[in-house]
């Protein structure tokens, strides 16, 4: 039996967080053995804020050598720069066509991301779920692995195919998101109740995937937790060492119990540095291996040329079924 499609990807803004890692790249790299995965470096999307051009390029070629340090293996999964496949702006723009202003006014992160660039709320930024659409269509993607910010994305790309197929047939598959119960959401070490992001303005709120040992564990132990000094699970109440808790189990494999017990009697002190200890083992492999890739452009540039030419075959075979459909007169 074939197997089943998986589309995801990462915008290359900058450096990558442990929500990122946790809750997107860790997965695909589980994921390559028992589905066919494609795994692209969102590039056309930083567009929707300003970019210096030198930094969105180094950002890209970064993004490439983190996926592949963290284990995402170009022999079994195909890893490519959405830019270089042409047939995702144009699905984008035939998608725009069969999208609602209404559904996409109501895309929290368009609320939230127009809300924090005022001066920039450019078109790009409302229909940015739409180029979302177009990545994940092109590939026929069974399921789409995504935090839970994305699932809103996810959604609206199922509302778009499903429209379009009634229109004109079966032409896109109905994808899913497929979301981990463990680290779904990773929040914040200095504001817990918002996620942990690239962007965040807060010091020592985001842990980088490149941060050094030392800086880990400074983060950690200056992270924001609760007065009860009792290592235990409520997200309401104690949203800090809650989310500790999340990142610790999404690591080591312990459930919130295991947890509990294992530092019954301890103080938030000892708990910090177990989290940071962990966190900075599981991310040592990948960091020495990003090192060496960065400093290997060519080897990089052979994985996204292939990469590239591999979507390609696939992407292309999907728009040119859209573009017959919908009455473009084919070459
Ligand atoms: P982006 O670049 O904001 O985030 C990449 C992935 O990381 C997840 N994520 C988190 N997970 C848990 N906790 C967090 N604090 C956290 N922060 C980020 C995101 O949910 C996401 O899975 N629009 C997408 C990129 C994209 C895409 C796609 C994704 C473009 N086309 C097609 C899937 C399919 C984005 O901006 O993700």
């Amino acid at each position: 039996m074939d197997k089943k499609v998986i589309l995801s990807g990462i915008q290359s803004t900058g450096n990558l967080t442990l929500g990122n890692y946790l809750g997107a790249i860790n997965n695909w790299k589980k994921m390559q053995e028992d589905y066919n995965c494609y795994y692209m470096i969102a590039n056309l999307h930083t567009l929707t804020v300003r970019n210096d051009p030198e930094t969105l390029r180094s950002n890209t070629l970064n993004l490439l050598a983190l996926y592949l340090a963290a284990g995402i293996n170009p022999e079994k999964s195909s890893i490519f720069i959405q830019s270089q496949v042409p047939s995702h702006a144009e699905l984008s723009w035939v998608l725009n066509c069969y999208t609602y202003m209404g559904e996409l006014s109501r895309m929290t992160q368009f609320k939230d991301k127009s809300a924090k660039h005022a001066d920039n709320i450019n078109s790009g930024l409302f229909t940015y779920p739409v180029l979302m659409a177009a990545d994940i269509l092109l590939y026929q993607a069974d399921l789409v692995p995504v935090g839970e910010d994305q699932k809103q994305h996810v959604e609206i790309t199922r509302d778009i195919a499903e429209r379009f197929n009634k229109i004109y047939g079966e032409t896109f598959k109905i994808p899913e998101p497929y979301i981990l119960k463990t680290a779904a959401r990773v929040m914040g070490l200095q504001n817990p109740n918002a996620k942990m992001s690239k962007s965040s303005t807060l010091e020592n709120d985001s842990i980088f995937l490149t941060d050094e040992p030392e800086v880990i564990l400074k983060k950690f132990k200056k992270s924001v937790t609760d007065s009860e000094n009792i290592v235990r699970y409520d997200e309401e109440n104690k949203p800090g060492i809650s989310n500790l808790m999340e990142i610790y189990s999404a690591i080591t494999g312990s459930t919130k119990e295991d947890i509990e017990k294992e530092f019954a009697g301890k103080g938030y002190g000892e708990f910090k540095t177990a989290v940071a200890n962990c966190v900075i083992e599981e991310l040592k492999p990948l960091q020495e291996k990003y090192k060496e890739l960065k400093s290997n452009p060519d080897y990089l540039e052979k994985i996204y040329k292939e990469g590239a030419e591999k979507a390609y075959q696939v992407a292309h075979k999907t728009l040119e079924d859209v573009y017959k459909k919908i009455g473009m007169v084919w070459l």
